[in-house]
């Protein structure tokens, strides 16, 4: 009866007798901590066995408590109030629990946001130089194809002549006719224009391919699963973005040495390079916008404590980091540069994203000569 009164109406506390006919508290008990609608009453044991062994049996089989008879009435009211306590104390910390975990999901989903911002914020940056950039073979392959179209239509004139020529075979003046318009449309210059405009359409047609490629990797949202990625194209696609901001100023040095395919997450990843070499970008043109210098881009394989690596070094020949703030740079929000040009979170991102591939990024740099951000990806991840 007790046991179904405690599943119809869940008491806040119990008070139990050991020793009761046909099942024992004991029994009683286990069996409330066994359904999880009575598992957090507490339960106290009342009874007059004084034994140790019993006590300690009270709470092994899940009791909180235990009052000996003959008992004061008083003693039972403070022992009673204080898990009572102790029991709201438990639900608070739980409801606590609940909103903690609610909170800590919806920063999650916050921070998702944040670095998707980012990303774009910083594409929105490029959009004008990228524009700009796509226009260039675009109106390469304009101007080639007006060029096409008129010799193609040189060529026609010839082949009219020909058909006739089939017609009136016996025509006397078609051959001489036929040789003075190849002369006055330079016909052997013609056929090759044909194929060197060919080329530049062509050219036109790859330069754009390549660009909005390297766009499409860039923005890129979903990466759920890794991909067997070739690190040297994703940090060339990240260049082929940035290109408008450098391509006047800075010159690229690239060392990339043979390293093996890497299980990563490329729309990921090309954010982390393309944040470095902004940073590295950002630092050659200090204050004096047009400031010329060198970015040297480094693929090697080493070996530290933790195992293998493929290390990605980008070195910039700017002004360096000072001392003051070495250890600020990874900090969110933290930024030296204007409001609207820096977010701050760039490295602190890079660092959550190469983390997340088990790998590290080191800043050595001296003050003065430049900065070198180094990416560490473990080896590890490396495709069957
Ligand atoms: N290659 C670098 N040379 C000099 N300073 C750098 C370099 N990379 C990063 N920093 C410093 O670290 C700061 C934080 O960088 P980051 O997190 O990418 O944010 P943001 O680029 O938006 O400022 C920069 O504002 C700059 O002061
Ligand atoms: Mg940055």
């Amino acid at each position: 009866m007790a046991l179904k009164s405690a599943l119809d109406d869940p008491p806040d506390i119990l008070f139990l007798d050991v020793n009761m006919p046909e099942m024992n508290g004991y029994e009683v008990c286990q069996q409330l901590m066994s359904d999880p609608r009575t598992r957090d009453i507490p339960v106290i044991f009342i009874s007059a066995l004084t034994e140790t062994l019993d006590k300690v049996k009270a709470f092994h089989v899940g009791g909180v408590d235990y009052i000996t008879k003959p008992f004061q009435f008083e003693e039972v009211h403070v022992r009673a109030e204080v898990h009572l306590k102790l029991v709201h104390a438990r639900r608070a910390i739980e409801e606590k629990n609940t909103e903690l975990q609610q909170a800590l999901a919806d920063l999650k989903i916050a921070q998702q946001h944040l670095v998707q911002s980012e990303k774009l914020a910083a594409l929105g940056v490029l959009t004008a130089g990228i524009a700009h950039e796509i226009n260039n073979p675009v109106n390469f392959i304009k101007t080639s194809a007006l060029g096409l179209s008129a010799d193609i239509h040189d060529l026609q004139k010839v082949l009219k002549l020909y058909e006739e020529c089939r017609t009136e075979c016996r025509h006397p003046t078609l051959p001489d006719r036929i040789d003075a318009l190849k002369e006055e449309m330079e016909y052997t210059t013609v056929t090759t224009e044909i194929e060197e405009l060919l080329d530049h359409i062509q050219e036109g047609v790859r330069r754009t391919e390549e660009i909005v490629n390297s766009l499409r990797t860039y923005s890129r949202m979903d990466t759920p699963a890794d991909e067997k990625t070739d690190v040297h194209a994703l940090i060339d696609a990240s260049l082929v973005v940035l290109k408008p901001r450098y391509k006047k100023t800075i010159s690229i040095e690239k060392s990339y040495n043979p390293v093996p395919a890497l299980q990563v997450q490329p729309g990921r990843l090309i954010q982390v390079f393309t944040n470095i070499l902004s940073n590295a970008i950002d630092a050659i043109h200090g204050k004096a916008a047009q400031q010329q210098g060198t970015i040297t881009i480094r693929t090697t394989l080493q070996t530290r404590e933790s195992g293998p690596y493929v290390v990605i070094e980008f070195c910039d020949t700017g002004p360096g980091i000072p001392g003051a703030i070495r250890d600020k740079v990874f900090d969110p929000f933290f930024t030296t540069k204007d409001v609207g040009k820096g977010t701050g979170l760039g490295l602190s991102i890079s660092l959550g994203i190469i983390q997340d591939h088990n790998g590290l990024i080191e800043i050595a740099n001296i003050s003065g000569t430049g900065t070198t951000v180094s990416v560490l990806l473990p080896l590890e991840k490396e495709a069957p």
